[in-house]
């Protein structure tokens, strides 16, 4: 292998320049040519290829985003698409490709390659949600916690100034990773959660419990995607049994996938990076990096794409006892 590629694809996340600087820098290292696809899939089917040295990446592992861009490409979803796609990649020279991604991105690379077998892909996990299998954590996801919990940080300062209910709605479409972690490093009295059911009623007994106990607010962590439907929804619910309290609610949004990344992120990022390319080196393809009990893990992209993470139940227990 001579020439290597690496694009970022799907949601961006903090993490991503550190995992990009690490590609290039591990390529070089190893000999090899290493061009930045811009805007993903898209990049590839405009020829957005920008050849990269160690001196492009400076600077960039304490940034936020991603430089290389993301882009969502229905062009790539299609046969024809795809056959431009390779022969792009062909003119360029590029025999392998880390993509830094989601299940999505991995999704491409998998019908990518079972049609143009001589291309090789490696995924690094990025995403803020930390929902992929095969990896303890994924690129974004400490960052982002690290941003909620912050936040939550604050609307406590001001919470505990003067009662009121305070409801707090965090990303997390599908999964509740960033509302639980966040919600149990921010000391919340209730994190709602998809993965479990919500019952309001419970919930409302709960806060009641909160304020029997004389605290002066109570803090609920709604996961985007929460089956009751979200913050607002949750707290015009909830607001009704508790009519002489003001109800306040403050959506999160996408603050949670801007900033620094943590230092936890960057060496995560780094090493999966440096991983990515060594897999490459060494004929793999197909494979998601992971890290799972401190290793690191290689994971076909089907396994990755079919199976999914689940949150630790004792996690829920413990904002429950801890709260
Ligand atoms: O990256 C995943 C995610 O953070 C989800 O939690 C959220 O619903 C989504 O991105 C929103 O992203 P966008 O608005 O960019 O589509």
């Amino acid at each position: 292998m001579k020439k290597i590629g690496v694009f970022t694809s799907g949601g961006d996340a903090p993490g991503m320049n550190a995992c990009i600087r690490a590609v290039v820098r591990t390529g070089i290292h190893h000999g090899l040519e290493v061009v930045g696809i811009v805007k993903g899939y898209q990049g590839i089917l405009d020829k957005n290829f920008i050849p990269m040295t160690a001196r492009s990446v400076s600077n960039i592992i304490q940034q936020g985003g991603t430089i290389l861009k993301s882009a969502r490409c229905a062009d790539f979803r299609t046969k024809k698409g795809r056959k431009q796609a390779y022969e792009n990649l062909k003119a360029e020279g590029i025999e392998g490709i880390v993509a830094i991604g989601g299940d999505g991105t991995f999704t491409g690379a998998e019908v990518f390659m079972k049609e143009y077998p001589d291309i090789n892909f490696v995924g690094c996990p990025g995403t803020i949600d930390n929902d992929l299998y095969g990896t303890d954590f994924t690129i974004g996801y400490d960052t982002a916690i690290n941003t909620a919990m912050d936040a939550i940080d604050k609307i406590k300062d001001t919470a505990n100034a003067d009662a009121r209910l305070f409801f707090i709605e965090v990303m997390g479409r599908d999964v509740g990773f960033i509302a639980l972690r966040s919600g149990i490093a921010a000391g919340a009295e209730a994190v709602l959660i998809p993965e479990s059911k919500t019952d309001i009623k419970e919930l409302v007994k709960t806060i009641q419990a909160h304020y029997d106990r004389k605290k002066s607010s109570v803090i609920v962590i709604v996961a985007e995607g929460d089956e009751m439907g979200g913050a607002v929804k949750v707290a015009k619910k909830v607001s009704k049994k508790f009519t002489d309290l003001p109800t306040r609610v403050t959506i999160l949004g996408h603050v949670q996938r801007g900033g620094s990344p943590t230092a936890a992120e960057r060496v995560n990022a780094s090493w999966m990076g440096l991983e990515a390319v060594k897999a490459l080196i060494n004929g793999q393809r197909g494979v998601m990096i992971g890290v799972v009990n401190n290793q690191v893990v290689h994971t076909p992209f089907e396994r990755a794409i079919k199976y999914h993470r689940y949150l630790s139940p004792t996690l829920l227990e413990m904002v429950k006892i801890l709260a």
